[in-house]
């Protein structure tokens, strides 16, 4: 069976002061249309996976949250870690999870703070790595067109000479670099065989349990020590003792570095990672001098290239500004220049 793992437990720190702790932008309308990050996850994926195989994975604090977004969803699928370990021992408790109730899954993980223009070719490739890992022991990554250095994203050096024999659009992975620095960065980008990871993986349910026995086998003893009780009373209770011991690591580095059965299906969907507001702006429309406005009453006056957030009713007016971010958020306001938005993080108090 096709099981969907749903990454919701970040906090978006760079996208402050619309994304906060309490409330990340997985859980916010970011776009403006209506349905926040989540819920156009689970849209994305239409009806390849059935519901009762969806499966979000969140930090505690945020149950209730994902609860009243996805309210189709049976409550026994969100799975709640006790503190921050990152996305390894969050794939590695679902993994485990999955196992006791359908041992022979097989499983796409995404991340809940993406946008896919192109749904139908999103689905169609989705399906094709799918079949591909219901008949390989692969780790499936999808791969992106780069089109700048971008240090915030994991590159795959993919090997084009040789398509794999079942499947002529997916390729083997010669290796797997989690955020580079800028000359990394800038060296890949020269080559037509370096690819964005998308963070979206698709493999079968032995194939991500074996590999994390392998490259983290302290957590694998752990999740796997679990098997008895998931799906009891008992589950939680045992998470929250165990899941504190985890490192605290992604599964980038924790897997993706290490594992030698990699593929890459090279994709174009429209991906686009809503990672900052920069991203945010480029992504959306803008108006006739490059403006973005999000907010009920947004007035721009002779100004350029800004993109403005507000989540209040509330009128606003803005004369003269050009490239800044202004947003704006119960308490807070920030006006920032977009060039420097990466620090943002530390405004925030948030690194
Ligand atoms: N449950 C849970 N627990 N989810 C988490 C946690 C956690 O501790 N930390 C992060 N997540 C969720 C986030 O909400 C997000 O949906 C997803 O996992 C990915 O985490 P990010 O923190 O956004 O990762 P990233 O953007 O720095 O890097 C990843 O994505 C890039 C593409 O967007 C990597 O996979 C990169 O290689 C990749 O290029
Ligand atoms: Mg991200």
């Amino acid at each position: 069976n096709n099981h969907l793992v749903i990454m919701a437990g970040g906090v978006g720190s760079r996208f402050w002061p619309m994304s906060t702790t309490e409330n990340p932008k997985q859980f916010i309308d970011v776009l403006g249309v209506g349905k926040t990050l989540l819920q156009l996850t689970v849209e994305r994926f239409g009806n390849l996976v059935k519901p009762e195989n969806i499966w979000v994975v969140t930090n505690q604090s945020y149950q209730e949250i994902v609860k009243k977004q996805l309210p189709d969803m049976p409550a026994g699928n969100i799975l709640c870690e006790p503190c921050r370990r990152n996305t390894a021992p969050c794939i590695a408790y679902v993994s485990w999870r999955i196992k006791s109730k359908d041992p022979k899954a097989n499983i796409i993980v995404t991340p809940s703070d993406h946008i896919v223009t192109d749904k139908a070719e999103f689905q169609r490739v989705i399906k094709e790595c799918m079949q591909f890992t219901s008949e390989t022991d692969a780790i499936v990554t999808l791969g992106m067109k780069p089109n700048r250095p971008e240090t915030g994203y994991g590159y795959i050096q993919a090997d084009l000479s040789t398509s794999s024999l079942r499947n002529k659009e997916i390729f083997r992975v010669d290796s797997f670099r989690e955020k580079p620095n800028l000359e990394t960065a800038q060296e890949y980008i020269k080559k037509n065989y370096y690819f964005w990871n998308a963070g979206i993986f698709i493999w079968n349910v032995n194939t991500i349990v074996n590999a994390f026995r392998i490259y983290q086998p302290s957590m694998a003893k752990i999740f796997e020590s679990l098997l008895p009780i998931y799906g009891t009373d008992k589950e939680q209770e045992e998470i929250n003792r165990l899941f504190p011991e985890c490192e605290n690591i992604s599964v980038d580095y924790a897997i993706m570095e290490k594992a030698e059965e990699i593929f890459v299906c090279p994709s174009d969907f429209g991906w686009s990672d809503l990672g900052t507001w920069g991203s945010l702006h480029e992504q959306s429309k803008k108006d006739l001098y490059g403006n973005v406005s999000i907010g009920p009453d947004v007035n721009l006056i002779e100004s350029h290239n800004c993109i403005v957030h507000t989540m209040q009713e509330k009128k606003v007016v803005i004369q003269g500004l050009d490239g800044y971010i202004v947003a704006e958020n119960n308490d807070t306001l920030l006006i920032c220049k977009l060039s420097e938005e990466q620090r943002i993080k530390q405004f925030s108090g948030n690194n």
